[in-house]
């Protein structure tokens, strides 16, 4: 649909589907859509054969056809241009399609999800995903670092054991991966600066916003990376990311009424607080959160409000992340991590950190979880030849575009989402 003004005056050929049709008498107006746009198409009984006209006059919604016509300017047509027909193949009549042009309940759209798809606004997020995971590579390998891809089904626990996925392997316990990182760890060490493109699995038992239990993630890792190398990529990824969809999404965008200007104010450096000067601010906010525990949805929209860029909290205490982070030289208690908080309320799209490359401290951490060492003894290999620091991070794809096309709810953000409550489609 992009070339047709490249084409005025010219026959072109459209292979579609019907997004909306009306009559009067001679003449049908279509709005045919192929996937790529939707455009304005005139069909009348003196242009076009016989045959084609009669069976044209009983196209429903989203019935599949082919039609050929002349280019025209119309500045009143979306996209500017409308085409004069003068062929129609009619492909299958639809059935009565169950989503009309007029508003319906999300709960009816989910169900429905697989038809939904077609919908313009639909397009413009998916569209947009789409762009966002090309940066998201690209940005990765124009700075060296090589896709290496890490497996999914995985004998351990990455992130916790309380959201595993479980599947029977030939008679072994074996679980759907939650994040490739510990596998990245094995690959950076081997090249150098790799990164994971792929799904990953929480069993999440609450229904939120920013919940699924099947997410996308790219995760970086680099050996000799300190944590604040590791906070500079993520920055830099970020802006590269925000640049790129203004640059190429901004029609979609503004379908979305998506303050524009909200993204082009995204700029390094991002501001900083440490996990326990957040405390001060959430206490001071009437929003206590005892030391060591994590942040919940609430804390983080507190937090992120207070600035226009993602915010950067650092510092976590041990205690209430996962077993592999490094501890803060200057106070084990605390680690070298941080969460990358997303401005208009969007919450955590990042997790990261330094991981620990002692073995002992390693073996230790895992003792405390109660992890079966055997598990992890390929890991903790890791440690025990030419162990160096390293540094990596998780940025979840679907609260990014949640949060670019600012969506009330992460289902949208993704073709297909899997939820707590959802599986079909
Ligand atoms: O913070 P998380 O759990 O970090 C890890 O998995 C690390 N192992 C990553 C790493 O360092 N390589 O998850 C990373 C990101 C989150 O910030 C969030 O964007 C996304 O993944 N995420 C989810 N998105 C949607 N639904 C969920 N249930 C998500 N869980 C995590
Ligand atoms: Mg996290």
């Amino acid at each position: 649909m992009e070339s047709l003004k490249q084409n005025l005056g010219l026959e072109v050929e459209i292979d579609g589907w019907v997004y909306n049709i009306r009559s009067s008498g001679a003449i049908l107006f279509l709005l045919i859509r192929d996937g790529t746009g939707i455009v304005q198409c005139i069909a009348s009984k003196k242009e076009l054969p016989p045959d084609a006209f009669l069976s044209a006059k009983k196209l429903t919604q989203e019935s599949s056809l082919i039609v050929r016509g002349r280019v025209r300017e119309d500045a009143r047509a979306p996209g500017g241009v409308e085409l004069d027909l003068c062929d129609i193949q009619v492909g299958q009549i639809a059935e009565e399609y169950p989503i009309s042009l007029k508003e319906h309940g999300v709960a009816f759209l989910m169900e429905n999800r697989h038809l939904w798809l077609r919908s313009s606004r639909q397009h413009a997020i998916l569209r947009i995903r789409a762009t966002i995971i090309k940066a998201m590579r690209d940005f990765m390998d124009d700075r060296s670092f090589l896709l290496v891809d890490s497996p999914i089904l995985t004998p351990a626990a990455a992130e916790g054991t309380s959201t595993l996925f479980s599947v029977d392997y030939f008679g072994q316990p074996a679980y759907l991966s939650q994040s490739g990182q510990l596998y990245n760890e094995a690959t950076c060490i081997a090249f150098g600066k790799t990164y994971c493109f792929g799904p990953a699995f929480r069993a999440e038992k609450s229904s939120t916003r920013r919940h699924l239990t099947e997410l996308w993630m790219l995760e970086p890792e680099a050996a000799y990376f300190t944590f604040e190398d590791n906070l500079r990529l993520q920055e830099d990824l970020v802006c590269f990311i925000v640049e790129q969809v203004l640059e190429k999404r901004k029609r979609e965008l503004e379908s979305l009424e998506r303050d524009i200007t909200k993204l082009e104010s995204i700029q390094p450096p991002f501001p900083r607080l440490t996990y326990d000067q957040a405390l001060e601010i959430l206490q001071a906010e009437g929003q206590p959160l005892p030391w060591g525990e994590d942040f919940g949805a609430p804390h983080e929209q507190i937090l992120s409000a207070r600035y226009q860029k993602p915010l950067f909290v650092t510092h976590f205490p041990a205690c209430c992340k996962a077993f592999y982070m490094q501890p803060d030289p200057q106070r084990p208690e605390v680690t070298l991590s941080a969460d990358l908080l997303a401005p208009e309320g969007y919450g955590e799209i990042i997790g990261g950190s330094e991981r620990i490359h002692s073995l002992a401290l390693l073996e230790k951490r895992i003792q405390e979880h109660e992890y079966p060492p055997e598990i992890y003894h390929w890991y903790l290999d890791l440690r025990r030849y030419g162990s160096v620091p390293h540094a990596g991070f998780g940025m979840g794809v679907e609260r990014t575009v949640a949060w670019l096309c600012h969506l009330e709810h992460i289902r949208e953000s993704i073709p297909l989402p899997r939820m707590l409550e959802r599986i079909y489609p």
